[in-house]
């Protein structure tokens, strides 16, 4: 039965959505066409929608979700957590612990302080950066998403030199540099007479289909902030925990300060994210070591450090950590098998398409030229192509978002099961739109 007619609740329920909800959704980024399914009930890779359709989801819930949907050591601990309550407004030991435990994940990480949100914990590690450094301006790649914030909400869709956002000052993003991912030579070459406090960027570009850098380009990079006096920071939201230590461990290289959000928080809970990294810029948060205000980076929030998600992050961290030598060689067998799977589909069946990504983390890019940075990734991109397999996979009950870029995450939950199914159906939709 085809989507439309096997969804009749999850359609009408959406139109009275869009009465309230901008859009009908929460998050322009969770629509897609014909109309998004409304979930009701998620368990290891599996969503099921109001109708009772089943799908394979390879979203997990924006990548957060690491050890499948519904962990049972997760609920457990949050279900004890509720009844010693959830939110106290007061320093509470399973922020200590979730705070011990992000340090021990991360090589970099000698202090940490929680934030909200991914986006959040940008916003402060921005301040903070330029708060030690006694710098104005920023660098930013181009391509990357780091959340809504104003200074680095610039550049993240094609084309680059068009506002990213309605609202934002030309201020606000007057002190931001823009980069070339994964070209050493090109982003020496824009910073060239720059005083920059730090440089920023996701070491796995997520959002435009996790492209990966290239030829010591995170270890270049590393080395001409340490020249120029400039912080490093990555933006680990994604990352942090698809590697054992994150990607800094996984390539090598220790950036200044980490921002983490999602898996952080315990895979599925809002108020998720962290700040962290070199104690003696931490530091510059610390109100007894700067007890005047205006002597520090100011940092906090209603919710930061709140028991219930410090108990579910701490919960997953340690759980990733028990299991790591199980947890990460499977999802690296499960990523490779579905990279390799695509490549040889898209050879055996000559047609033009690249596959990216690493560990957990696959995509498909329908364009012209090999995705390296945000520019090859985005500007020969077939929309319509890529929209199309988004509709093909949502009909056979495999769902990941964007419908607009083709990326996939996975979870231990996921099998070789899947991705066969996966594989055959990329074939099946390339035979289809060969020619
Ligand atoms: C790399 C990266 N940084 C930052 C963010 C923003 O995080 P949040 O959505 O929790 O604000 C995201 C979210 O997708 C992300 O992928």
């Amino acid at each position: 039965m085809s989507y439309e007619k096997r969804t009749l609740k999850s359609k009408a329920l959406f139109e009275r959505a869009k009465k309230f909800l901008p859009g009908g959704v929460c998050y322009a980024s969770r629509y897609f066409e014909p109309y998004p399914f409304i979930v009701v009930k998620a368990k290891g890779s599996r969503v099921w929608d109001m109708d009772g359709n089943e799908y394979v989801d390879y979203w997990m819930g924006h990548a957060a979700v690491i050890l499948g949907h519904g962990y049972a050591p997760v609920i457990e601990a949050v279900k004890e957590q509720l009844d010693y309550g959830t939110h106290f407004g007061y320093l509470n030991e399973e922020a200590i612990k979730w705070a011990e435990q992000v340090c021990k994940w991360f090589p970099s990480a000698e202090m940490v302080r929680p934030a909200t949100s991914g986006t959040e914990a940008n916003m402060y590690a921005i301040r903070l950066a330029r708060a030690y450094m006694g710098k104005r301006r920023i660098g930013k790649f181009e391509g990357h998403w780091h959340g809504g914030y104003d200074v680095l909400h610039k550049a993240v869709g094609y084309p680059f030199d068009k506002p990213a956002s309605l609202g934002l000052t030309e201020g606000q993003l007057r002190d931001t540099v823009l980069l070339p991912f994964n070209n050493l030579e090109g982003v020496k070459e824009r910073i060239k007479g720059e005083e920059l406090a730090c440089i920023i960027l996701e070491p796995v570009m997520g959002a435009a289909g996790f492209i990966t850098p290239e030829n010591d380009f995170l270890r270049g990079l590393r080395e001409l902030c340490d020249e120029r006096d400039i912080l490093l920071i990555f933006d680990e939201v994604v990352t942090g925990f698809r590697f054992p230590g994150g990607a800094q461990k996984f390539y090598g290289v220790k950036p200044d300060l980490t921002t983490l959000g999602k898996t952080v928080g315990g895979q599925y809970f809002s108020g998720a994210g962290a700040i962290c990294g070199r104690a003696d810029i931490m530091e510059k948060i610390d109100h007894l070591k700067h007890p005047n205000f205006w002597e520090r980076s100011f940092h906090g929030g209603t919710y930061t450090g709140n028991a219930l998600v410090a108990r579910a992050g701490y919960t997953v961290i340690r759980e990733l950590e028990k299991r790591k030598d199980e947890v990460y060689p499977y999802l690296n067998k499960l990523g490779e098998k579905a990279r390799k799977g695509l490549e040889d589909i898209f050879e055996r069946q000559g047609f033009k398409a690249y596959v990216t990504g690493v560990g957990s983390l696959f995509a498909i890019h329908f364009t012209e030229e090999r995705p390296r940075d945000g520019l090859t990734a985005l500007r020969t991109k077939n929309i319509d192509l890529t929209k199309a397999l988004h509709v093909f996979m949502l009909e056979n009950n495999v769902i990941y978002l964007t419908s607009t870029t083709s990326h996939f995450i996975l979870s231990v939950a996921h099998t070789d099961g899947d991705i066969e199914k996966f594989l055959s159906l990329v074939e099946e939709f390339i035979k289809q739109h060969r020619g």
